[in-house]
């Protein structure tokens, strides 16, 4: 008796005809692992991100081996500095918590790992905020995009590979790129937050790196979760100010706006998949509710069929060794 398969069943009949009709493949290579580093000295657990730690800065070269050992080519490198300031200058020292990061993982492990620096102020603000604040509480664009522009050039020196503002100040792109340049790093690429949304996803994330707003919230210059059309208006204004790789940030809850960034502009674009995405996972699993591991691949297979060739995740280091377990 021949299989009775249906026209749409017939390629998913056997595990070799479903690996051969499958549109998209995750590899270890497309992910960016996010590394939180703490200047106090202290290694210590998330609470809100289940499975991750803050790390050390002596640990962060082992770490960052440990992470390249799976096959995964770049780290995104997050401070948690021990002073934070109005201007947030700590973000721009030469003996910064990330720019020693940078040396240090450069002098491991050369060019085997992209290094890639978060380019913000809110952890280093006092105020919290990822800008300056100027009169009223306002968050002023223009001191703001000076001082991102000192963090990047600070990250270039110390050997940053792309450095990534996540301000969302208007103009950022133009702005670091025209430092950069300046200052003679213009080999240095630019992976800009370009649409990154006021979103509820980032808790976690605050409460990893200390940098939740002192007063008022990120709506006046993070892009509403309500107009694609913003986000778009977004990506364009990268584009144009030359950016190396667009990024659109939540992941799951935006997959149209990765979808229709990837149809209309011709740069790399990555998704970045937050905290929130990944703490939610993470409970639901602890409590028995799903299996955290298929929900994660599920989830970063969705990102990457909806467009996003690079993805910032969380779930990185498992998510490869899963790939590696699969081979
Ligand atoms: C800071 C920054 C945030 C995230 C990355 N960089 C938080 C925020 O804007 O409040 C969020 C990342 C995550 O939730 O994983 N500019």
């Amino acid at each position: 008796m021949p299989y009775p398969a249906t026209r749409l069943r017939r390629l998913r009949r056997s595990e070799s005809l479903r690996e051969l009709a499958r549109e998209v493949r995750l590899d270890a290579a497309d992910l960016v692992c996010p590394m939180f580093v703490d200047e106090s000295g202290r290694r210590s657990g998330i609470e809100s991100m289940p499975g991750l730690a803050r790390v050390a800065p002596r640990d962060v070269a082992g770490e960052a081996g440990a992470i390249r050992g799976l096959g995964i080519r770049a780290v995104m490198l997050f401070g948690i500095p021990s002073s934070k300031d109005a201007a947030g200058s700590a973000a721009h020292a030469d003996g910064g918590v990330v720019q020693r990061a940078i040396r240090d993982i450069r002098a491991e492990h050369g060019d085997s790992l992209a290094i890639m620096a978060d380019t913000c102020l809110c952890q280093y603000t006092d105020t919290g905020h990822c800008g300056i604040a100027g009169e009223g509480g306002r968050i002023a664009n223009d001191a703001s995009l000076e001082a991102l522009s000192r963090v990047a050039v600070s990250q270039a020196r110390a050997g940053a590979d792309v450095v990534s503002p996540s301000a969302m100040m208007d103009g950022q792109v133009a702005a670091i790129r025209a430092a950069l340049d300046a200052a003679g790093h213009a080999d240095v690429a630019i992976m800009s937050h370009s649409a990154k949304h006021a979103s509820s996803f980032y808790a976690p994330f605050r409460d990893a790196a200390s940098c939740a707003p002192q007063f008022g919230d990120r709506l006046t210059y993070q892009v509403p979760y309500t107009s694609a059309r913003a986000a778009m208006q977004e990506v364009a204004a990268d584009v144009e100010e030359g950016v190396d790789i667009v990024m659109i940030k939540p992941a799951l809850a935006y997959l149209d706006i990765i979808a229709e960034a990837r149809r209309r502009f011709d740069v790399p674009v990555a998704a970045y998949s937050v905290s929130g995405e990944y703490a939610l996972v993470k409970a639901a699993a602890e409590r028995g509710m799903v299996d955290g591991a298929a929900v994660a691949m599920e989830a970063l297979h969705a990102i990457r069929r909806a467009g996003a060739g690079i993805i910032v995740t969380y779930f990185a280091r498992e998510a490869a060794e899963a790939l590696r377990g699969a081979q």
